[in-house]
């Protein structure tokens, strides 16, 4: 039979958006996060006794936590340890023990036939038996028993936790049984990863206090370098282009944040999927929806979860153009400085406000003031 030809032909293709504008996806390209992500790469390979391998991530909603946790995992894999991935939560423990069960199944299957009929056969038959016999003991010793097949074949097991919680027992008693893997010598990562405040709540709990040491990681905003590449890069390997100048106004509109990033290029890519190029006009209506997007989404929910001092201080940063000085802040406020300290505290510890210089506060949220702008004159 003939076939007629392509009913394309001749009309422009329209590329795949490559941006990734929603929660817990991993980019196509990680920006910003290299030297992290090598140091745990490295202690992956290091394997026992890197400090890397227990690590806690923290930063705002949109900062690329749960990403990372994926992005981790999958590098770990690759390197030959399995992952068990959960998010705080009740039923964690039991989580993490299915996935690590699943996950050490699926590495023997992948073990060649020879091998697995000649040497793995009775750890695999053992897998078998223990997902369906009913399990005995605590969570402490199945996972001992797990871990011990995993010794045999030099595995280590990759535990993600992602929006960790302090009021959680499971999470307490994940911190205790690790430390004791840790100690026996196991060869076993913890990587964590909440909200600033959550963060900083578990680390000053005495009940895990073998969590402070840890390596913190604070993601932080992305330099305007890396942003810049990544979106070329991403625009790019999409099939497309974009102009050095309309690309510094998406980088701009960003402003070191990953989220935006997705935003802004979905968007400027949207405009018009079907030219090679993505043009300044593109870029500018495309940033004006992803700020629409960005407020209605992040930046809500962030002031929904400020009180009322927390707004009397982020009014007092307004009249200023970038940082403001906490002296002054206290000064719009009337109150004494140690007071506005603690509203410095929480916003910090809520990712809305960052402190790059001592004494001097900024907002660290894009979008964050003009948000405030309209709902204190709203
Ligand atoms: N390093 C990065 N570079 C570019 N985009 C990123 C990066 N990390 C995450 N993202 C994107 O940012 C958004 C938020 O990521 P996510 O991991 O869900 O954040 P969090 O868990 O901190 O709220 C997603 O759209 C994701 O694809
Ligand atoms: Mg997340």
């Amino acid at each position: 039979m003939m076939l007629a030809p392509p009913f394309w032909k001749g009309i422009a293709m329209v590329m795949h958006n490559p941006f990734t504008p929603s929660f817990g996806i991993i980019p196509p390209y990680m920006a910003g996060r290299e030297d992290l992500i090598e140091e745990l790469s490295n202690a992956f390979s290091n394997g026992l006794g890197d400090p890397n391998l227990s690590t806690i991530v923290s930063g705002p909603r949109g900062s690329g936590k749960t990403a990372l946790l994926s992005f981790v995992a999958e590098e770990a894999a690759s390197q030959g340890w399995i992952s068990a991935n959960t998010t705080a939560a009740t039923g964690m423990l039991e989580d993490i023990l299915d996935q690590a069960t699943v996950a050490a199944r699926d590495f023997l299957d992948s073990l060649d036939d020879k091998k697995l009929k000649g040497i793995t056969i009775g750890q695999f038959v053992g897998f078998e038996w223990e997902n369906e016999a009913p399990r005995s003991g605590n969570w402490r010793t199945q996972m001992n028993a797990l871990l011990d097949q995993l010794a045999e074949h030099e595995v280590g097991l990759l535990i993600t936790v992602d929006e960790v919680r302090v009021d959680l027992e499971e999470m307490r008693q994940l911190a205790r049984v690790y430390q004791h893997f840790v100690r026996e010598g196991r060869k076993v990562a913890l990587l964590m990863a909440g909200l600033p405040y959550a963060v900083s709540s578990l680390l000053s709990d005495e009940s895990v206090s073998f969590l402070r040491r840890a390596r913190k990681h604070a993601l932080g905003r992305i330099p305007d370098n890396d942003v810049r590449d990544a979106m070329n890069l991403t625009i790019v390997q999409g099939g497309r282009a974009i102009s050095p100048a309309a690309l510094d106004t998406a980088v701009r509109a960003v402003d070191g944040f990953p989220y935006m990033m997705q935003l802004v290029g979905y968007r400027i890519w949207a405009e018009r999927p079907a030219s090679e190029e993505i043009s300044p006009d593109d870029v500018s209506r495309g940033v004006e929806l992803a700020r629409r997007e960005m407020m209605e989404g992040i930046l809500e929910c962030a002031y929904r979860e400020l009180s009322k001092g927390d707004k009397r201080f982020l009014a007092a940063m307004l009249p200023d153009a970038k940082d403001s000085s906490l002296a002054d802040i206290a000064e719009r406020m009337g109150v004494k400085s140690n007071y506005a300290s603690q509203y410095k505290r929480r916003l910090l510890e809520q990712g809305v406000i960052g402190e790059y210089q001592k004494g001097y506060v900024r907002f660290d949220m894009p979008s964050f003031r003009e948000y405030l702008q309209t709902q204190l004159e709203g």
